[in-house]
């Protein structure tokens, strides 16, 4: 509806369209990492929501073209750029939200953990800035191995003496987009109705769906289920084998971030109705991170869902025991790299 009210303004609608230029609500989001392939799309989808009124842009270097480009469509929010760690700061005081998808992607053959020598000094750099200036925000971690360096924010937040665990998220919501796809495709379901919940980690089997609690109820063979789960799980591989070196997900990345986004910034604004998959600080299981349902509020995570690991079946429950130790290797691995750097 809005998007219609954006790209063709007729002149009866003048009135609601002006209407459309002023934020709904005033919310300050940065992204760090912004020049980049998922950074560039998710600022357009940002640039297009109603619920922002600044959009800082910020990358080492291309920052400048792409906040350009994006100040010129004609909806509510102000873009501004930042270019350099000498800039960093000031792109981040007052944010409500931090987007993080700076780092490299994957190339085939790799796995995400094969990213953790280059990107674990990249969020652990870019997080001890973020922890000096706007430690209130609500974070949210993109780049990969995300299972490591949501540990790692943690670890920096908790070295400044500023870590609140309800406001810092691993953006888990890509996994959560292909499964309801996926579900719906193989089910021949109203896409918009399909919730599919995914727990775990993000990445090969820490990724579970459980398609048992799919939304709404569905019966699935076996085989079904196997097939499905493993293709969800190596979804991210698929697009970076078609992609044959230039990369990973980024467009349909871009749409999960924005989702999770916009999420946040509903339950910013006071909706008391949002749920989203994440990976968090959790106490679900006994794993110090795990993703699962929470429910978000003004203050972040408001609740978990802990009834989705109610009633697994088998096979879930099985995949659950399986993916734990490596869940837990990679959590480690990122605590010990900000204690090894301390
Ligand atoms: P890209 O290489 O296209 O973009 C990365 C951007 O980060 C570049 O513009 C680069 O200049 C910037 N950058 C590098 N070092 C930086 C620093 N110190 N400060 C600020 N910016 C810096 O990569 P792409 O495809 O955008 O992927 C980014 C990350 O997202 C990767 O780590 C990838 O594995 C991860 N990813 C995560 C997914 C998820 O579901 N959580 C899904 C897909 C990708």
């Amino acid at each position: 509806e809005s998007l219609r009210a954006y790209a063709v303004p007729k002149l009866k609608e003048k009135q609601a369209f002006s209407n459309q230029l002023q934020p709904q609500a005033s919310f300050k989001v940065a992204v760090l990492g912004a020049a980049g392939g998922i950074g560039q799309p998710l600022g357009l989808l940002i640039k297009m929501s109603p619920l922002v009124s600044e959009l800082h842009l910020y990358d080492i270097a291309n920052v400048k073209g792409v906040a350009a480009d994006l100040s010129h469509c004609n909806t509510p929010s102000q873009v501004i750029d930042f270019t350099g760690p000498s800039e960093l700061a000031n792109c981040l005081k007052g944010v409500d939200v931090v987007v993080i998808p700076a780092g490299v992607p994957r190339k085939p053959g790799m796995t995400r953990d094969d990213l953790f020598n280059i990107n674990a000094g990249i969020v652990k750099s870019l997080m001890e800035v973020v922890a000096d200036n706007c430690p209130d925000a609500f974070i949210h971690i993109i780049s990969n191995p995300v299972n490591s360096s949501v540990p790692i924010a943690a670890e920096v937040l908790k070295q400044k003496g500023v870590y609140d665990p309800k406001k810092l998220f691993g953006v888990t919501t890509l996994d959560v987009v292909r499964a309801n796809t996926f579900v719906a495709q193989k089910k021949q379901l109203q896409l918009i109705d399909v919730d599919v919940p995914v727990i775990g980690g993000h990445a090969g089997i820490t990724i579970l769906p459980l398609l048992s609690k799919t939304m709404p109820s569905v019966t699935f063979t076996d085989e079904e289920i196997e097939n499905l789960t493993v293709r969800i799980q190596n979804a991210g591989t698929e697009v970076v084998e078609a992609k044959a070196g230039a990369g990973s997900a980024t467009l349909s990345m871009a749409y999960a971030a924005a989702r999770f986004v916009e999420s946040s910034l509903r339950a910013l604004d006071g909706d008391g109705d949002v749920y989203e998959c994440s990976f968090v600080q959790s106490e679900l299981t006994d794993l110090p991170f795990f993703a699962s349902r929470v429910k978000l509020g003004k203050k972040g995570i408001e609740a978990f869902v802990s009834a989705d690991l109610d009633g697994l079946t088998e096979y879930e429950a099985k995949a659950l025991e399986a993916l734990k130790p490596e869940l837990k290797a990679s959590i480690e691995k990122g605590v010990a790299f900000v204690h090894r750097m301390a």
